[in-house]
């Protein structure tokens, strides 16, 4: 089992059966009511384990939300936490969140607020969730097309990263969280994304090289979680690509929603664009990092047409301040700075760069 401090609790990768899961479950929580919550992917194929492997979960309230990012909104919160209030749950007992990101995000969050604060588990089941979304306690709620606009820091009490969950995740889902990896390899660890960009693309997700990977990008986040957890500084860094990310997400959310990951890589383009524009990123490691991301992920036709409607969410993202938007930038492979001031001229460059990256011929 191999365990990661990540601030004030313990990522725990490796079999749940063998994890600390279990004396959690009949020790620490053993007289206080359990509620599960999923969402229709992870109660179809991963809730029937959990409640046959540890038979104490036999009793929990299991509460399923709607599946998709378009459903992580306050109205499905109000939904969630009047049936929490209708089966009587108090602040001792526990939330255990079994699913992707967005169970993580909404779980978390109606944790975090409801009676002021409950206990919850994170065992996250998409790679997205288990690299990224289900650490370093973020939670977040979308308000109309902007990202995780309504959110809290909330600890879990622990998260299980077991990646036999992963056996039944779609070829997609599997890319959108292998953006992430690729993210916290390019600000941190250029080594890591040498051995990842290698990797031959039918060997990327066998067990060995997921057992690799995901130890490797925990560690990461968890490193940069560790050194500020309230996102002061240096965290500001694990949000590269998603400024123009977020917004590429939240223009076609309502429209033909595209995987979070796929957005990241695509704001990935752009952002390490810019990083070379402003004279931060060498043109050779920007030509690489182009020709990845353009193997992995698509880029929608028609994407100049939201030029306008993304430079507005930009303008709502969470890292801006009086002075305008507000991104990250590489430096090299490896590293990266934030809190770089860029314009809608910036912004609209980037854009163009990446959609003349996919189609200019
Ligand atoms: N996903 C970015 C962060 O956790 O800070």
């Amino acid at each position: 089992m191999k365990k990661i401090k990540c601030n004030s609790y313990t990522v725990e990768a490796g079999n749940l059966e063998l994890s600390s899961f279990p004396k959690l479950l009949e020790e620490t929580y053993k007289d206080v009511r359990k509620v599960i919550v999923v969402d229709e992917n992870t109660h179809d194929f991963c809730l029937e384990y959990l409640l046959t492997a540890f038979p104490t979960l036999e009793d929990a309230e299991v509460i399923l939300l709607p599946t998709g990012e378009e459903n992580k909104v306050m109205e499905v919160c109000f939904q969630v936490l009047e049936a929490l209030s209708d089966y009587g749950i108090v602040r001792s007992d526990l939330i255990i969140t079994l699913g992707g990101g967005v169970v993580s995000d909404m779980g978390g969050f109606i944790a975090s607020i409801y009676k002021r604060g409950l206990p919850c588990i994170h065992i996250p089941t998409s790679l997205l969730g288990m690299v990224d979304a289900s650490l370093g306690g973020k939670t977040g709620i979308d308000l109309g097309n902007f990202k995780n606009q309504i959110g809290t820091f909330h600890d879990p009490v622990a998260v299980f990263v077991d990646q036999r969950f992963l056996a039944t995740l779609p070829e997609e889902e599997w890319r959108s969280g292998f953006a992430e990896v690729l993210k916290h390899a390019l600000i941190d660890d250029k080594k890591e994304w040498d051995r990842l960009i290698a990797s031959k693309q039918d060997e990327l997700f066998s067990e060995e090289n997921v057992t690799k990977l995901l130890e490797r990008s925990i560690a990461i986040k968890a490193k940069v979680v560790n050194e500020d957890p309230t996102e002061k500084g240096i965290r500001k860094s694990l949000n590269f690509g998603h400024t123009i990310g977020h917004a590429i997400e939240g223009y076609y959310l309502d429209l033909n929603p595209i995987s979070h990951g796929n957005c990241v890589a695509l704001g990935i383009i752009a952002e390490s664009y810019l990083s070379n524009q402003k004279g931060t990123l060498e043109t050779e490691e920007l030509n690489e990092i182009v020709q990845v991301m353009m193997a992995l992920y698509p880029c929608p036709e028609d994407l100049l047409t939201g030029v306008g409607i993304m430079i507005e969410l930009m303008k709502n993202d969470k890292k801006n301040d009086q002075h305008g938007v507000r991104t990250c930038f590489l430096d090299k492979i490896g590293q990266c700075s934030w809190n770089h001031l860029i314009s809608e001229n910036d912004i609209k460059a980037a854009l163009n760069y990446l959609y003349q990256a996919y189609y200019k011929n």
